[in-house]
């Protein structure tokens, strides 16, 4: 048995457990996903090993990856789940997940989506202002059934990683300010249907400075102790996700620093913990193979035309985010710098830009790293682009988990108007 994740054998050919990259690609076609369960095994077990040392429950995010096949393997290795959609959540039906492992986050969630959560006593709400905690309790008492609540702070933390995926400073639309903290826990405890369970943070994701957790969980148990001295219940405490991973490297996240932060803080309380990781679970075990489909140059300039594109993964352009990109089998070691582009018709269409790779002839396969989290989930069919095929591997051999909805298809779900 190989090392989990992708690697090269002694021919330099890009393989996942005894299987090719390319074979892959020719059987199922491009741009195609792959996952290695390897890989997702070998970070769960990790940072499970991380946070062993106190009382917690990991619940996977599933916003990172939400194939239910994915949340299905991660909820058999022993995850709940975090949600911030009811569709999040029938997926986690759909994959075999107990509601009563479920944890439903986000600023925004519907009266209808609320209802639904209760009836199928979900484990808890985590709330981020009053106005949701008046709509969860109408709806609770009316259904005469009780929510679960845990208030979601604001710590007013700038945690140094991309503006677009900061949430933990006042200005953004998340969590609850501490000064409103103590009268809306308050009313935790005298409303009827509710029942109080603690506080949450999530600072942001993509995080490599670890002190920043510290002072965000510092301060969420500063609170914590406080509520419980002025005879409040505070059973348990959400870590939030957002641990940073290198996307330039494999060296895997830093899982160790993180266990010195959890067991400082938390090593002799009796908190119960939960964590909400996505991207370091996943992220790495999964790639993009794409085909090149025409190299083009312009005057000095060099594009390799490939085709993926941003529906398929908007990370690069969204976040100006840098994906390794890497032939999948090495003919040759002639370098030179590109743009690796997609066909979409924006100049934002991009995968890599100004990148030094090997040069490529057209119908090479390459491989783009690192996208098992926040790629996928992230898709479009812009340009009437169809869906890539999503394969999974287990034990050595492959699976099928999405399949490509053809355009005929696509074309299907819409209504050609007849009135003109
Ligand atoms: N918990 C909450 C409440 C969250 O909002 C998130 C992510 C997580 C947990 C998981 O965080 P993670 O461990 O994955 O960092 N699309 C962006 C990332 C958005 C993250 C949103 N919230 C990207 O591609 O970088």
């Amino acid at each position: 048995m190989n090392l989990p994740g992708f690697y090269r054998d002694h021919n330099q050919t890009l393989c996942v457990q005894d299987l090719k990259i390319s074979d892959l690609a020719k059987k199922y076609g491009t741009p195609l996903f792959i996952y290695d369960t390897g890989l997702m095994k070998q970070r769960y077990e990790a940072f499970l090993d991380a946070v062993s040392p106190v009382k917690g429950n990991i619940h996977y995010a599933v916003k990172a990856n939400d194939s239910i096949s994915i949340i299905s393997y991660f909820a058999k290795l022993g995850c709940g789940a975090d949600i911030v959609s009811i569709g999040e959540f029938k997926k986690c039906i759909a994959a075999g997940v107990s509601p009563k492992k479920i944890i439903f986050s986000g600023v925004g969630k519907e009266n209808t989506e609320i209802e639904l959560a209760l009836k199928n006593n979900i484990l808890q709400f985590n709330i981020e202002s009053e106005e949701e905690l008046n709509d969860i309790q109408r709806i609770a008492s009316k259904l005469k059934i009780t929510a679960n609540i845990c208030l979601r702070i604001n710590v007013d933390i700038s945690p140094n990683t991309h503006k677009k995926i900061s949430t933990g400073e006042k200005s953004t639309k998340f969590g609850i300010n501490f000064e409103n903290v103590k009268t809306i826990y308050q009313r935790l405890h005298d409303l009827d249907y509710i029942n109080p369970v603690g506080l949450a943070v999530h600072i942001g994701s993509q995080i490599f400075d670890f002190d920043y957790f510290f002072t965000a969980y510092s301060s969420l148990k500063s609170l914590a102790d406080e509520l419980k001295k002025n005879n409040f219940q505070v059973p348990s405490l959400d870590l939030g996700g957002g641990i940073g991973i290198n996307y330039q490297n494999n060296i895997p996240p830093d899982f160790s620093k993180y266990r010195k932060i959890v067991t400082d803080l938390f090593l002799n309380s009796d908190y119960n913990l939960s964590f909400e990781p996505g991207r370091s679970l996943i992220a790495e075990a999964g790639i993009l193979v794409t085909k090149v489909i025409r190299n083009k140059k312009n005057n000095d300039k060099k594009f390799i035309i490939v085709d993926a594109a941003m529906n398929n993964l908007i990370r690069p352009t969204l976040y100006e985010a840098f994906h390794e990109v890497e032939p999948v089998n090495i003919n040759h070691n002639h370098k030179i710098t590109a743009d690796i582009v997609g066909p979409i018709c924006e100049t934002g269409d991009f995968i890599a830009l100004d990148r030094k790779i090997q040069s490529v002839d057209n119908n090479d396969f390459l491989a783009i790293r690192t996208v098992g989290a926040y790629a996928s989930v992230m898709s479009s069919n812009y340009n009437a682009r169809a869906d890539a095929n999503e394969i999974i591997i287990y034990n050595n051999k492959e699976y099928l988990i999405k399949k490509t909805e053809s355009i005929e298809k696509l074309i299907k779900k819409e209504i050609l108007l007849k009135y003109f």
